[in-house]
Parts: structure tokens; C-alpha cells; sequence
């Protein structure tokens, strides 16, 4: 199907003036209704034609024959602006929802890859309220990519290697705990979770138990089979809840491969960096030096020859390029980690890897409670509750299951759905502003029925779901009348339907899953005001209005699972 910017720009390029991709690339969506529906500002051309930019509108308009759909152009101020046809727009729109279902508005495969490497928490502790963050924000970007036509890999870049395993594995052992099969295999991450908070505790008066915790997994990287049957102990507790999180949130990934998973392919990567001159010794550490890059060194390996951090987000990249041969790769990681992925890309860069710009670390803020005195804090709740991931949703889904409890007792299913409402208000809440800004987060506001909140868009999505029920039929195209969809409620919805594919791809080029989740709101408004003015059933339209709730239902459906929001039926 053409699009009305394709043949209004081959119209515009038949006048011998702009050429189709200036014309592509110049159009915009006006604000004002009166503007029209595209708008091509001519002040770009006046240099070229030295004319002034009111004049080669005002040409264009004359000249210009106007393409099927398209009522009248108009010039104002060096503008020239299209007008679409109502009926015209309407059919076209619905023809191709109608066609494509979900997938309307997405792009066409473009054989590309993209990682998106989100949430990988740390093993060994519980799933914290700020992971929601790069949990909900990477899903929803590799939805997005997904739609926009990328494949994806999903990668979860698990903490599961390093000294905080040393730590536990000393407290263990400090602790004289059973190191019986068939208690290690029972392990929680709750107790991993105490046996942490001990070990921080205790070491703080013997502080020689940091030293034992780094010498203990240095004696795990040597491959002890004792402590690595600990360690492997512990990974599997932890992972245990963590799919259990996941899957009650609708995340999922392709590979975990987390950082263990490069302790043998990190030799390599040093004798690489010898190779190539890059590894220098300074004070007993093995450096890359970033000076030219007004960066800091970054740390390679420590004096007792255990690798860090930065070395398996090196291993991992050479690793994942060689893999995949993506063509980006994405960190959805918080703003504070912004120097070590500076440095890691630098190093690639250093190594001659030019697709070290294909590395993009995708930041966000992070999240803020009210304390008692009203202030927006960093980690505080205002009773020193809720700070784990998992007390959070369960908070949520029982605030919202006394709601369903007073207002639709009766409800099917209501535990199940009051916790997807829960989880989608939360992500909501954290997707809905730009994400380099901080979250605010207050239950009041996070679990609204109105305002800019999850609730408020999945109840548009009942709401048409149940005219659709009540119906009790489907209406068919062949029964739509095109012109009785012309009034400004319908038109305007219409509208905001049409948009979905340029959303899309906005969302997808700027990482904003914010963008699409404003659109969320966009439909959810419009359907409303649509519903409200222009009754569906028992009107002589109901067919046609029909067609319009199914085809706003299909949009806001898979809106809603882009953002990784559950697309509830009732609630
Ligand atoms: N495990 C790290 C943390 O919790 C995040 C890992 C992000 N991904 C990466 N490839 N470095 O801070």
C-alpha cells in the first residue's frame, strides 16, 4: 500500500521542484487540525529557486495535481498544506489494519541484528525495585526493534562471576553449613540475600575477611571443585526466583549467558591485547591506557591475575560480534555505569575494531520515593518497605485486587489480573517519560484509574473489548459504510491509528520507548472521546463504529504489548 506521504511527495516531485525524498524528509504532522494533516515547508527551496518560501507555497499549490485521497492543499506562510480526504483516510487506515491485524505499522525484515543486553542482575541477591528499570526498558526496546524489523537476540549479561562469590562462599563455610547435595540444591536466594548482609556486617570488624573473599574466588576461578559446586549452588537458587519473577512479568530472554560464561574465553582476549602492545603494568594492575580519550585507564587485571568487570564486557563484545555479527549492540544499563562502558568501547576502539560505534549504552535514571518530609529520595521508601522487586508487585497486585474486590467481585481470574494490572502500572510508570529522566514513583499516582498511567490505558482497551463483547458479532468490512466515519471523534481517532508505524520507528531510532508509550495514551483518549460521542451500539452506524472499536483494539493490543504492558479483556 502507498502511503498519502509517498503520493503526495511523487505529486509534489511531478511539479519539478522538490524531489521525492526532499519531500519524504521534509514533511511534518501539523499540531493544529486546521494546518492539515502533512504540511511541506518550502523554505528550503527559496535559496535554490530565489523565491521567497510564501511564494513557491503558493506556486506549488497551482501547479500541484492533487493525489487520490487528498480534499485541497493550501498555502500559508511558506507551508503548503494537505488536507486528506476524511472517508478516504478511513479506508485506507482500516484496509490496512484490517490486513496486517498486530503486526500493522511494522517494518518489513531488514536482515539486521541487534543485541539488547537488559536487567542481568547480580547473582546472589534478590531482584531490588531499580532493576525494573533495564528489565522493562530493555523488553520493550526488543519489542520495538522486533516490530521495526530487526532481529533480535535478547541477552541477559547475569552478575555470576567475580569477588561477591567469594564473599558468600567464605560465609558459607564460616557458618559450618551443610554442604550436602540436596541442601545446596534447596537453597534460597533469600538466604544467599542474609548470608550477604552478614558477611557486610562481620567483615566491617574483621576486616581480614575481605582479603580471605577475594583469595576465595581466586581459588574459584583456579576451578576448586568444592567452591565451585558452591557457586554453582548459589546461581541456581538465584536464577530459580528469578525466572519466577520473569515469567510473572512477561520477560523473557534468548541467552544467559552471563559473565562466567567468559572465564575461557578471557586468555584470549589478553593475549590480544599483548599482541597489539595495549596491556601495561602499573602499579601491579595490567591497564589499557585511555589518556588519548581524556578517559581513565581501564583495569584489565588485578595483581593476583583475577579479571574484572570491563575484561568480560570485552570478552563478551568480541564474543557477541563474532556470534551474531550484529549491527548494533545495546546496554540497557543505568547512567552511573556510563565511564566503564565509555572505556570498554574505547579499548575495542583501540584494538582496531571500528564497529566499536555500533556499541551503544542505552542509560536511564533512576527511580525516587517521597520520604516522610515529602522529599524525592534515591532508594527510600516512605516506611522503609518495598524495596525488593518482588514485595513491590505483590503490593501492587493487592491494592488493585481490593479495587476489583469492591468494584467487580465477581471477576474471573482476578488474582492473575490484578497482578498484570499491577506489573503494567509499574512498568508504565517507569516507561512513560523520557528514560533518561529520573522515576518518580508514588502509589497514588503509579496505580490511578485516570491520568497518564497503566490502568487508564488498559481500561481503554476493555472498554472497547467489551463493546466488542457486547456485540456479540464481528462486524466485516464489506458492512462499513466509509463516510459515516467522518465526524471529528471518529476522524481524529482515525488519526491517531495512522500514526502507528511512524511511531514505531521514531521509538526504534531514538531507544524512547517513551514515545510509544505517549502514543498509548493518544489512542487510549481518543477511543474514549470516540466512544463517548458517538454511541456504537443500537446507532444506525453500529456497524461501521464497530469496525472502528475492532480496528482500535487491534492498534492499542499490540501498543500495549510493545511496551510489555499485559493487554487485559476485563477488569
Ligand atoms: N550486573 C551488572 C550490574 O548489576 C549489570 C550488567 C550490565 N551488562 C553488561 N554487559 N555490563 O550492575
Amino acid at each position: 500500500m502507498i502511503s498519502f506521504e509517498q503520493s503526495i511527495a511523487a505529486a509534489v516531485a511531478k511539479t519539478d521542484t522538490f524531489s521525492e525524498e526532499e519531500v519524504l524528509q521534509l514533511l511534518t504532522i501539523p499540531q493544529e487540525t486546521t494546518h492539515g494533516n502533512f504540511s511541506l515547508p518550502c523554505f528550503a527551496l527559496a535559496k535554490k529557486m530565489r523565491l521567497a518560501p510564501k511564494i513557491i507555497a503558493e506556486t506549488l499549490a497551482t501547479k500541484i495535481e492533487l493525489p487520490q485521497g487528498i480534499s485541497k492543499v493550501e498555502p500559508v506562510n511558506g507551508y503548503l498544506n494537505f488536507f486528506i480526504e476524511r472517508s478516504f483516510l478511513a479506508s485506507s487506515v482500516l484496509t490496512h489494519i484490517e490486513e496486517k491485524g498486530l503486526s500493522y505499522g511494522h517494518a518489513s525484515p531488514n536482515h539486521k541484528t541487534v543485541i539488547i543486553d537488559y536487567s542481568s542482575p547480580n547473582i546472589g541477591k534478590e531482584l531490588a525495585f531499580h532493576h525494573l528499570r533495564s528489565t522493562m526498558i530493555g523488553n520493550s526496546l526488543s519489542r520495538i526493534y522486533k516490530a521495526n524489523g530487526y532481529h533480535v537476540e535478547r541477552i541477559n549479561h547475569l552478575g555470576d562471576w567475580g569477588t561477591a562469590f567469594g564473599k558468600l562462599i567464605v560465609m558459607y563455610l564460616r557458618e559450618g553449613r551443610s554442604l550436602e547435595d540436596d541442601v545446596l540444591e534447596n537453597l534460597t536466594v533469600k538466604e544467599l540475600n542474609i548470608l550477604y548482609g552478614s558477611f557486610s556486617k562481620i567483615s566491617k570488624e574483621y576486616p581480614e575477611l575481605e582479603n580471605e573473599a577475594r583469595a576465595a574466588f581466586t581459588r574459584l576461578e583456579e576451578g576448586d571443585s568444592l567452591y565451585r559446586k558452591l557457586w554453582s549452588a548459589f546461581k541456581n537458587a538465584t536464577l530459580k526466583e528469578l525466572l519466577r519473577i520473569y515469567s510473572m512479568m512477561g520477560v523473557s530472554f534468548d541467552h544467559y549467558t552471563g559473565e562466567s560464561f567468559f572465564e575461557d574465553k578471557i586468555p584470549a582476549v589478553l593475549d590480544e591485547l599483548r599482541e597489539k602492545n595495549l596491556l601495561i603494568k602499573s602499579q601491579e594492575l595490567d591497564v589499557v591506557m585511555l589518556d588519548d580519550f581524556d578517559l581513565p585507564p581501564c583495569l584489565i587485571r588485578k595483581s593476583d591475575g583475577s579479571t574484572l568487570y570491563a575484561t568480560r564486557d570485552l570478552a563478551a563484545a568480541l564474543y557477541r560480534k563474532k556470534e551474531y555479527q550484529f549491527s548494533k549492540c545495546l546496554y540497557v544499563v543505568d547512567l552511573g555505569q556510563s565511564l566503564h562502558f565509555k572505556q570498554v568501547f574505547h579499548v575495542l576502539k583501540k584494538m582496531n575494531y571500528d564497529w566499536y560505534q555500533e556499541m551503544v549504552h542505552i542509560p536511564f535514571g533512576v527511580i525516587l520515593q517521597q520520604t516522610e518530609e515529602g522529599k524525592w529520595e534515591k532508594g527510600k521508601t516512605r516506611s522503609g518497605t518495598a524495596s525488593l522487586l518482588r514485595d513491590v508487585i505483590e503490593a501492587a497486585k493487592e491494592k488493585i485486587l481490593s479495587f476489583i474486590n469492591e468494584k467487580n467481585p465477581d471477576l474471573e481470574n482476578k488474582e492473575e489480573i490484578a497482578t498484570q494490572i499491577g506489573i503494567s502500572a509499574l512498568t508504565f510508570n517507569d516507561l512513560k517519560n523520557r528514560r533518561l529522566m529520573d522515576v518518580k514513583f508514588d502509589w497514588d499516582s503509579a496505580l490511578s484509574f485516570d491520568g497518564a498511567t497503566g490502568p487508564y490505558v488498559q481500561n481503554a482497551h476493555v472498554r472497547l473489548c467489551s463493546i466488542m463483547r457486547k456485540a456479540g458479532y464481528t462486524s466485516k468490512m464489506e458492512d462499513v459504510s466509509w463516510d459515516t466515519l467522518t465526524d471529528d471523534a471518529a476522524y481524529e481517532l482515525i488519526k491517531v491509528l495512522s500514526r502507528k508505524g511512524s511511531t514505531i520507528a521514531k521509538a526504534c531510532e531514538t531507544d524512547e520507548p517513551s514515545m510509544l508509550a505517549q502514543y498509548a495514551l493518544e489512542i487510549a483518549e481518543a477511543a474514549h472521546r470516540f466512544i463517548h460521542q458517538d454511541r456504537v451500539l443500537g446507532s444506525a452506524e453500529e456497524k461501521s463504529r464497530l469496525f472502528l472499536v475492532q480496528s482500535t483494539q487491534i492498534v492499542l493490543e499490540n501498543v500495549l504489548d510493545l511496551l510489555g504492558l499485559f493487554p487485559i479483556r476485563q477488569m
